[in-house]
């Protein structure tokens, strides 16, 4: 295997992205970057500073002072806004509503790319986001696009809020997490998409352990 490589995992919300990418990450004893939570962590910073998700010309010039960097906790990511952890405060649905909007902003988008390429430089990694493959590292050894129908993807969701003992209806998460893809598929900016080098994992009737060993094969064969 190279001395340093990346791999780039992107796709929409409930793929399965995180759990893979930190299994990966654990058998190739390399660092798991998750993009999304820099891109939440600004969101909670604007809904902070009272900004208005509409409000494109506050939102740049907002996120400006916001300083988002990543630590490690016994292997584990941590986010920090301004330098405070802010890992447990990010899932929440007002912060993910929030991120899917402002991370459409070209200069919240441009803050957190260098973040994110710097780690790259530094490291072997594994990333996942939206736009790793196609953007932040073009040059990445291997790429990864992870999918599931909106329907698989919003039952996972539900599950996991069931377990957490939250109140939930599957149609209105299957609506939610449809506008989200739209939202993200469609912005001017880095829109998610399939990197054409990029090879597609749909993990509708997969379960974790058989999408691990189709992506642990991938890496295999394309870093030797
Ligand atoms: O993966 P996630 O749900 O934690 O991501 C939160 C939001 O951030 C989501 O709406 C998409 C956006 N995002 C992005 O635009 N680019 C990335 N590389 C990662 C996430």
């Amino acid at each position: 295997m190279k001395n340093r490589f990346a791999i780039a995992i992107d796709g929409p919300a409930g793929a399965g992205k995180s759990t893979i990418a930190k299994n990966l990450s654990k058998k190739l004893g390399v660092i798991y970057v998750d993009t999304g939570a820099m891109y939440r962590a600004m969101a909670l910073y604007l809904i902070r500073e009272g900004v208005s998700a509409e409000d494109a010309a506050a939102i740049s010039e907002k996120c400006a002072s916001a300083d988002i960097s990543i630590a490690f906790e016994d292997g584990v990511q941590q986010v920090m806004l301004n330098g405070e952890n802010v890992s447990g405060l990010i899932r929440t649905e007002e912060v993910s509503s929030m991120a899917s909007r402002s991370s459409a902003n070209a200069d919240v988008r441009a803050r957190l790319v260098v973040l994110q390429r710097k780690l790259a430089s530094e490291k072997s990694l594994v990333m996942d986001g939206r736009d790793i493959g196609t953007v932040v590292l073009p040059g990445a050894e291997v790429k990864i696009y992870l999918t599931a129908s909106s329907a698989v993807r919003a039952k996972r969701r539900y599950e996991e809020l069931l377990a957490k003992g939250e109140q939930c209806e599957l149609a209105q998460i299957e609506a939610d997490i449809i506008e989200r893809d739209h939202r993200d598929m469609t912005r001017e900016i880095s829109p998610l998409k399939q990197a054409e080098d990029a090879v597609l994992v749909d993990t509708s009737d997969m379960d974790i352990e058989e999408v691990t060993k189709v992506l642990m094969d991938l890496v295999e064969e394309k870093c030797g």
